[in-house]
């Protein structure tokens, strides 16, 4: 059985207003009926899985139950981190948790924020990885790079393969542009998609190895975590000696155990509102609209009301990105979505 670990203590703010500090867009139903969460909750359950491992901050609790309820899911455990200190931490307290019960155990490790609609090819793909992960590899998934994105890992192949496990020969994470466009054009290079496989045991081994002290806080944080009405509150003061890292930084780039499966099924990160736009299935002159909201000789152009008290209406527009709230409305160039995380920060100094 695999333990899949959820990690949701993001905020979101490029997807401001609709994200917010207290109801971010994991939880947000962005594009359909469930909402992000929801979706990799349920793509990580059934019969491969064990129940999920949560690991989120003390504000969505009960959002975190509710929703789990309202897809028929129980969770394993929530994890309460006392604040964000990146996912090295949380990864590794969710791994230490797990081995308590299960410590030749696999843990599947997945954020709640992306879309991946092709929930058959994505359990064959982590099949396809689990007799690595058992041997002892780190397992990540990779996906065909489209653009020189600089917010990614880059994952370098050993060898050219379109489905089967291969060694990884280096992780980089997050390059500047000219190295993201290199990478690309050698073709060598596949994106990592933020999702891992691992034995409970190799992680830890390999914190050992890469980020020994991270180790002795987080197990104490663990162990002196407090039971509140079901929840699990980690140690707050043993939790802020940790350093704020993610694992791609303090693991993955490190690691010489690496192994990748690749992912040809449909992979998209709800980075932004751009990413939105494009996964909402814009029509042939690349508009969006949702309810209450018309476009009129529009163009490449993204409306949302996500209140129906507000009418939007967009004349003549091309590549703008428009979301109404009943507190804050956006306007932005498509080609700026990415900034909207400068915006949230500008404001919040306001305050
Ligand atoms: N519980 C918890 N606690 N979750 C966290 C924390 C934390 O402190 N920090 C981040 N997360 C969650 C985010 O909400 C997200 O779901 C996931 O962990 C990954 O964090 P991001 O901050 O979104 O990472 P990224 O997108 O910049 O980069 C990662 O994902 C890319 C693909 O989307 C890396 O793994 C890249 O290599 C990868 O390409
Ligand atoms: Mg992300």
């Amino acid at each position: 059985m695999i333990t899949p670990v959820l990690l949701c203590g993001g905020s979101g703010t490029r997807l401001w207003p609709l994200s917010r500090k207290s109801y971010p867009k994991q939880f947000s139903k962005l594009l359909g009926d469930l909402s992000l969460f929801q979706g990799s909750a349920q793509r990580l359950s059934g019969a491969n899985y064990a129940a999920p491992v949560i690991l989120t901050n003390s504000d969505f609790r009960f959002i975190v139950t509710e929703q789990l309820s309202e897809v028929g899911i129980d969770p394993g455990a929530v994890l309460i981190e006392p604040e964000g200190r990146n996912t090295a931490p949380a990864i590794l307290a969710a791994a230490l948790w797990i081995a308590k019960e299960d410590p030749d155990g696999l843990m599947l490790v997945a954020p709640s924020d992306h879309v991946v609609p092709d929930a058959e090819a994505f359990e064959a793909a982590v099949n396809a990885g689990v007799a690595a992960a058992k041997a002892g590899q780190l397992v990540t998934f990779g996906i065909k790079p489209d653009r020189p994105e600089t917010g990614y890992g880059y994952l370098e192949l050993s060898e050219a393969t379109d489905e089967a496990p291969v060694a990884l020969k280096q992780f980089i994470e997050k390059p500047d542009a000219k190295s993201a466009a290199e990478m690309l054009a050698s073709g060598r290079f596949l994106w990592n998609a933020g999702i891992f496989l691992f034995s409970v045991k190799t992680l830890i081994e390999a914190f050992k190895s890469h980020a020994k002290d991270l180790l002795d806080p987080v197990d104490k944080a663990i162990d002196t975590a407090k039971c509140d009405l079901g929840f699990l509150r980690i140690d707050p003061n043993h939790w802020a000696k940790c350093e704020d890292i993610s694992i791609d930084y303090a693991v993955m780039e490190k690691a010489d155990n690496l192994t990748v499966v690749p992912f040809g099924g449909e992979w998209t990160d709800l980075g932004g509102w751009d990413a939105v736009w494009r996964q909402s299935g814009p029509n042939d002159l690349g508009v969006v609209t949702s309810e209450h909201a018309t476009a009129i000789d529009c163009e490449d152009t993204l409306l949302r009301s996500e209140d129906k008290r507000i009418e939007v209406v967009g004349i003549g527009l091309k590549n703008i990105i428009t979301v109404a709230m009943p507190d804050a409305v956006l306007v932005a160039d498509t080609s700026r979505a990415q900034d909207v995380k400068k915006a949230v920060k500008a404001l919040k100094k306001k305050k």
